[in-house]
C-alpha cells in the first residue's frame, strides 16, 4: 500500500490512475477506507494525495490532544493486511509529517548527491531525534543517494564519500541520474513498466532487493 500525505498529489498522477478520494477523505471520515483506497496495480493499493490534505492539517492543528496520532489512529485496523506500507512525505515539516512519523517504524531518505544537502539532512536527523523520545521504535535505516552523475563524478563522489563517513551502513547504493526517470511519470508508468532494461530500473531494482531481502520479485 502506497500512502501519500503530499497536498501536490504526485503519486497517483506518476502512477497514471484518478482516484475520487484518498487520505484526506479517509482522515475527514468522508470515504470509508473501502472507497478511499484505489487498487493502482495489481498487488498495489493508494491512498492517494491531493490539495484537501490542507484541510487535514487545520483538522489535525485544531485537537486539543492526540493530533499527531490522527493517522496511527486511522490506519491501525488495515495495515497488517498489506505485506509493505510505503508513506511518501512532503518537503518540509508539517503536522502531517509528525503524524507520519508518529506511524512508521522505518525511514528512508532520499538525498541528491547534486547538491550539497548534508546540512538539511543533519538538522533532520535532529527533527527525528526529537520525536523518537517519545517513539524509541522510529529508526532511520536507509539514506539513498540519488542523481549520482557520472559524468561530474567528482562532486558526487565527495559528497557520496561525506554521506558515507557521516551515515556508514545507511547508505544503499546510488541510484545514478537517468533521464528516463524523469520521463516515465508523465507516461503514467512506473520505471519497470517503462523502461525496465534502463540504468535507473535496475538501480531501483536493487533497492528494493536490498529492502525486502527477496530476490525474485521481478521475474
Ligand atoms: N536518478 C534520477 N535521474 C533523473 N531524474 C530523476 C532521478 N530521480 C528522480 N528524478 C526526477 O526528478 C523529479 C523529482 O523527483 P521526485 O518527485 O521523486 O522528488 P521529491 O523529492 O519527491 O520532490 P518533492 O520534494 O517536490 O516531493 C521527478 O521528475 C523525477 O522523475
Ligand atoms: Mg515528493
Amino acid at each position: 500500500m502506497l500512502i501519500d500525505t503530499d497536498t501536490q498529489g504526485q503519486s497517483a498522477y506518476m502512477l497514471g490512475v484518478k482516484p475520487v478520494g484518498g487520505l484526506a477523505e479517509l482522515l475527514t471520515k468522508e470515504l470509508s477506507l473501502d472507497e478511499a483506497l484505489f487498487k493502482a496495480r495489481e498487488n498495489l493499493w493508494i491512498l492517494a494525495g491531493g490539495k484537501s490534505l490542507a484541510g487535514v492539517k487545520r483538522l489535525i492543528n485544531r485537537k486539543d490532544f492526540g493530533g499527531e496520532l490522527t493517522l496511527s489512529e486511522s490506519l491501525s485496523e488495515i495495515d497488517a493486511d498489506y505485506d509493505y506500507v510505503v508513506v511518501d512525505t512532503s518537503p518540509g515539516w508539517d503536522p502531517l509529517t509528525v503524524n507520519v512519523l508518529f506511524y512508521v517504524r522505518e525511514l528512508l531518505l532520499p538525498v541528491s548527491l547534486e547538491v550539497m544537502s548534508l546540512q538539511a539532512l543533519g538538522s533532520f536527523f535532529k527533527s527525528v531525534a526529537s520525536i523518537k523520545k517519545y517513539r524509541s521504535e522510529l529508526k532511520i535505516k536507509y539514506i539513498v543517494p540519488n542523481f549520482m552523475d557520472l559524468r561530474v563524478r567528482k562532486k558526487s563522489e565527495t559528497i557520496l564519500e561525506k554521506l558515507e563517513a557521516l551515515y556508514k551502513d545507511t547508505v544503499c547504493a546510488p541510484i545514478r541520474y537517468n533521464n528516463v526517470l524523469s520521463q516515465a511519470p508523465m507516461y503514467g508508468k512506473t520505471i519497470f513498466e517503462y523502461a525496465p532494461g534502463a540504468k535507473g530500473a535496475l538501480d531501483y531494482k536493487e533497492l528494493v532487493r536490498k529492502i525486502t531481502g527477496q530476490q525474485d520479485l521481478f521475474q
